[in-house]
């Protein structure tokens, strides 16, 4: 490979393996604060077009910057076979760095190393890249019928990436002609940004036995390992990847980006550490996306409210590079369960996704791959039919759903809803906002010509991929892993193949295993993220930590409990079968007084085993049966400022049904953070385009995050519905306020708008949009 460096005098300074930080969780240790000795910073030159060739790129005066040690570009890459990285679900692949030509705004082009950030800085902008601008596509819709071909290195020589569909597409056609009542909307989610506190970055060097180092910013550390061995061809045992305390991912850090690749390569060809840290800029632009689907949805129904068909036809804007974080299956993620909490005798749902000059990504931002967009859909698309059928939107959810004695549900799209009581946790939610009181005022205040709205969110959810048979990524089943060691003193350590990135497993993992065995959780220590470490996992994401890493752990607590009670019988001189485990004790059968515990048992282990194999650990690795399906009933009640369009969240109530919960407060957290990231979609945020393909929102001025000043107060309930086939009876929670509550809110809004004849409105619903639809509904009303 022709890397143009400079003279590397400093060359060769190596990282003894004494010299690495050992993380331990939940400690604060950030990818930013590790620093090794002739550590080199890499910064990377991006493109200012949304669309050109690149007819020339002089590194030249970047080589002259102060501190710059080695500039690298797409045809180096290209040249050591390590122009392109394929995407995770195996379906495209993605340049590293920009070969022959750019593809969006902010797309690498070329990768400079220099011995401080600043220098790094600086040499990146000194690389003067020649660009021919080409036309550009900026909206899906375009991309079907543009002649530009934005691929000419696919096969297929078209924008349309794939179409997908699932259901009964002739039934359901007949059944919605059929229908007395139907409606139809087109409904947009629009393109928004995960967005964590802490943008990517990493680390990487080789050590002295030539093995690669790796600390990084991942929510799936064994398949960052996995991916970096296919695409570098470095064998997976020469190959460590650490994923130290993550300010946040949700989604966001599930990707392989260009950063990592040239990083590595960087140390490969130069020798020293190299440190890779996103600007937010750099992260908002070109770090995976979410959203971005246009849904036409339509219901079909009776005249009295029962629905009967279902059909949702989705346009789909993947970017420039089909880079979804989809299992391989499912090039539209779970977008199936738009059905929703609904017993749809017969429906159809269809994705096409194309191609257009912009950011690619489309990950699973705090979302089992799209079902926050297929939630909203459904949400969004009841109370258009409530609306349609003058009918309160309660009364027609309460007569649609399933009901608790239909499960195990199977739904007209191909899932098996495991458990719920939609009713109860609707009914929860109504009593707890005073539904029957909020009607009255709203009565009232409508007399007064004020805008008052109740808005409500019934969603089922889809969480914990997921079953081998149908989830995998790169060809990887979606299975999870636990290894369980018990000390001779009782203390342990639990490893899992997840990651935490701030939801508390280094507490909930330690309660599971404390749960099962009887023994304190402060002493059981938990780590994550170290492939050298922990057993083969697939990380965290979609809510699958606790459905399925969760039971790893329970299911590995529960082969130890099997070992420990062969030791009990031992300690307590009776045959295994007279031995039981009784209110976290083993018991002589009927001799209450004749007992031995969990910590006797893990001194015996190492000290008394008798017969028995010394020592007390077990891994597990746990496949699941099914996905489990959560529920939420959410109801948003707002006041809206006719003159300004200001809209008031007054009242948000927030029951969730996640099964049995491990740990309240830690739940009680998940649906406020996630409730909040909500709020931000449904009011706020948008990464918006202009028709040129610039990029609009590039920092947090003009992307906002919201702070404590606009965010509402949450008030929050709960129902328990277990689910029957998970080991605890657990179901996953931490996406949930993600995916119901935009619908929630925009019902709100919608319903506050309805009595001016405002039908729907995309998010977000700024105040600028709110106030120029109650604007136009008055002029029509006067004209
Ligand atoms: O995969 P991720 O950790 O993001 O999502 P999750 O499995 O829904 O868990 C989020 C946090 O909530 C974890 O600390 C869980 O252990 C906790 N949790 C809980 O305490 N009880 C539940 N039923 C579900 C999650």
């Amino acid at each position: 490979m022709s890397i143009q460096t400079k003279p590397l005098h400093s060359v060769g300074v190596h990282m003894k393996r004494k010299e690495d930080p050992r993380f331990i969780q939940g400690k604060g240790h950030y990818i930013d604060d590790l620093s090794f000795p002739g550590m080199l910073y890499l910064s990377l030159v991006r493109s200012t077009y949304p669309h050109a060739e690149i007819t020339n790129i002089d590194i030249s005066e970047a080589m002259k910057v102060p501190g710059v040690k080695a500039v690298i570009t797409g045809k180096d890459l290209e040249a050591a076979g390590l122009g392109w990285l394929p995407t995770f679900h195996g379906f495209d692949k993605q340049m590293v760095l920009a070969i022959g030509k750019v593809l969006f705004q902010y797309q690498e082009v070329a990768a400079v190393f220099a011995e401080t950030r600043a220098a790094a800085v600086d040499g990146a902008e000194a690389v003067q890249v020649d660009y021919a601008p080409l036309p550009v596509v900026a909206d899906p819709f375009a991309s079907k019928t543009d002649k530009t071909l934005l691929r000419p290195d696919r096969e297929s020589k078209t924008n349309h990436i794939f179409h997908w569909e699932v259901g009964d597409k002739e039934g359901t056609a007949r059944a919605m002609a059929s229908s007395p009542k139907r409606i139809k909307q087109r409904l947009w989610f629009q393109r928004c940004h995960p967005a964590p506190l802490e943008p990517c970055g990493c680390v990487a060097y080789f050590d002295t036995m030539g093995r690669l180092q790796f600390h990084v910013t991942s929510q799936a550390p064994h398949v960052y390992r996995t991916a970096l061995s296919l695409v570098t061809g470095i064998p997976e045992d020469k190959i460590h990847v650490m994923s130290p305390d993550l300010g946040g991912g949700f989604g966001n850090k599930v990707p392989v980006y260009p950063g990592y690749v040239c990083a590595i390569v960087g140390a490969l060809k130069i020798g020293r550490p190299v440190k890779w840290i996103e600007t937010r800029t750099e992260n908002l632009t070109s770090t995976g996306f979410a959203r971005d689907y246009h849904m036409d949805v339509e219901i079909g129904a009776t005249a009295d409210g029962k629905v009967t068909a279902l059909h949702v036809a989705t346009t789909a804007d993947h970017g420039a590079f089909d880079a979804a974080a989809d299992p391989s299956k499912y090039p539209a993620g779970i977008f199936g369960i738009v059905t929703g909490s609904y017993s749809f005798p017969v429906a159809h749902a269809e994705v096409d996704a194309y191609f257009t000059n912009k950011a690619p990504g489309g990950i699973a931002y705090r979302c089992s791959f799209r079902v926050t967009e297929a939630s909203y859909a459904i949400e969004r698309g009841m109370d258009i039919l409530a609306d349609e059928l003058g009918m309160d939107a309660v009364e027609l959810r309460k007569k649609n759903f399933i009901r608790k004695d239909q499960f195990p549900y199977p739904s007209a799209l191909g899932f098996t809803y495991d458990s719920g009581d939609y009713h109860k946790t609707l009914d929860v939610a109504l009593e707890k906002i005073g539904y029957t009181g909020l009607l009255k005022e709203q009565a009232e205040k409508r007399a007064r010509g004020e805008l008052m709205g109740i808005g409500f969110s019934t969603f089922t959810e889809v969480v914990g991929a997921g079953p081998s048979k149908h989830f995998d990524i790169l060809g990887i089943k979606m299975f999870d892993s636990a290894e369980i060691r018990i000390h001779p003193t009782g203390a342990g350590i639990v490893r899992t193949g997840t990651k935490s990135q701030g939801q508390g497993h280094e507490t909930t993992w330690a309660q599971i295993v404390a749960e099962e065995l009887g023994l304190d959780p402060q002493t059981i220590m938990v780590e994550e993220g170290d492939t050298d470490t922990a057993p083969y996992g697939l990380g965290t994401y979609a809510s699958r930590s606790t459905p399925v890493a969760g039971a790893a752990i329970t299911m590995a607590a529960r082969r130890i409990r099997e070992k420990a009670r062969k030791i009990a019988a031992h300690l307590l001189e009776v045959g295994e079968g007279d031995v039981e485990w009784i209110d976290y004790k083993f018991q002589v059968k009927g001799v209450p007084a004749k007992t031995v515990t969990m910590k006797e048992v893990a001194f015996a282990a190492y000290t008394n085993m008798a017969q028995n194999e010394p020592g007390l650990e077990a891994t597990y690795y746990y496949d699941p049966p099914n996905m489990t399906y959560p529920n939420g009933a959410y109801v948003a009640v707002v006041d809206i400022d006719r003159e300004t369009g200001e809209t008031k969240v007054r009242r948000f109530v927030a029951v969730d049904d996640c099964g049995v919960v491990i740990n309240p407060m830690i739940v009680e957290g998940q649906i406020h953070g996630g409730l909040t990231e909500g709020f931000a979609m449904a009011f706020i945020q948008e990464i918006q385009y202009d028709a040129q393909g610039n990029n609009l929102n590039t920092n947090f001025t003009d992307y906002l995050v919201p702070t404590s000043l606009e965010t509402p107060h949450w008030e929050t309930g709960n129902t328990v519905t277990p689910s029957p086939h998970h080991p605890m009876g657990a179901k996953g929670v931490g996406e949930s306020p993600n995916v119901g509550s935009p619908a929630a809110f925009v019902n709100a809004v919608i319903d506050a708008l309805s009595p001016l004849g405002v039908r729907h409105l995309d998010m977000p619903l700024t105040r600028d949009k709110v106030w120029r639809a109650i604007r136009d509904a008055e002029v029509k009303k006067k004209a």
